[in-house]
């Protein structure tokens, strides 16, 4: 079975730094060839950890992270409810998803969206949207492979920095969420 050698867990405060620091290397490794690099640069690890400190110290805030069993951190989710409107219906947000180019295909990026999918529907949400720059194709086919509806194209402004991107619904939270072996621990 894919990525049994990882658990899926809810992250405590401490990781905030861990959490900042993969997530930095997560965007120059997925970002490097899309978005210019004087923007990928401009983001401090002290700047991301505070970020990580406000959204782990949220309680309307789904957070989880996969890791290996000797506690090497591999990617992580966050979702919640949309800060602005996406659309009219989808009451869930996506708001990053990110594995490490060495942990990716074995399965973590389908256990911790089902993992966030059956969070939402346990506080009762009923779909999730999520944005993806236009020129990620990998992670738009993985998004695709497990039945997100594209929805609409536009204009993502990154700094100031105008990206194409796409966004998606996933509605079909049930079938996601189903599919799991999950091994959450509090
Ligand atoms: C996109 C991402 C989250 C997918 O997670 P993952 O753990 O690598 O994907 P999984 O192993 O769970 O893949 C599940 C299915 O999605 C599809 N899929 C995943 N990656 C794919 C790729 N690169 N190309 C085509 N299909 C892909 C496959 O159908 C796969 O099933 P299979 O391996 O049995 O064929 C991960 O690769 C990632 O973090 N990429 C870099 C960051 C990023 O782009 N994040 C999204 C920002 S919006």
């Amino acid at each position: 079975m894919p990525g049994l050698g990882f658990q899926i867990s809810r992250p405590a405060a401490f990781l905030a730094e861990d959490l900042a620091a993969i997530h930095i290397r997560c965007w120059q490794q997925t970002y490097g060839a899309i978005v210019p690099c004087h923007i990928l640069a401009r983001t401090s690890l002290a700047e991301q950890t505070a970020k990580w400190q406000i959204i782990l110290a949220d309680p309307s805030r789904i957070v989880f992270f996969a890791s290996t069993h000797e506690g090497e951190l591999a990617g992580f989710i966050v979702a919640g409810k949309p800060t602005e409107e996406l659309f009219d219906g989808i009451d869930g947000h996506i708001a990053a998803l990110y594995i490490l180019p060495a942990f990716q295909r074995r399965g973590l990026g389908r256990r911790l969206l089902g993992a966030v999918a059956q969070d939402w529907i346990a506080r009762g949400g009923k779909s999730l949207a999520l944005g993806v720059l236009a020129q990620n194709q990998p992670a738009r086919l993985f998004y695709e492979s497990l039945g997100a509806r594209l929805v609409r194209t536009g204009t993502y402004e990154w700094d100031g920095f105008p990206l194409d991107d796409a966004i998606y619904v996933f509605e079909n939270l049930a079938e996601i969420a189903e599919g799991l072996l999950l091994q959450i621990t509090p």
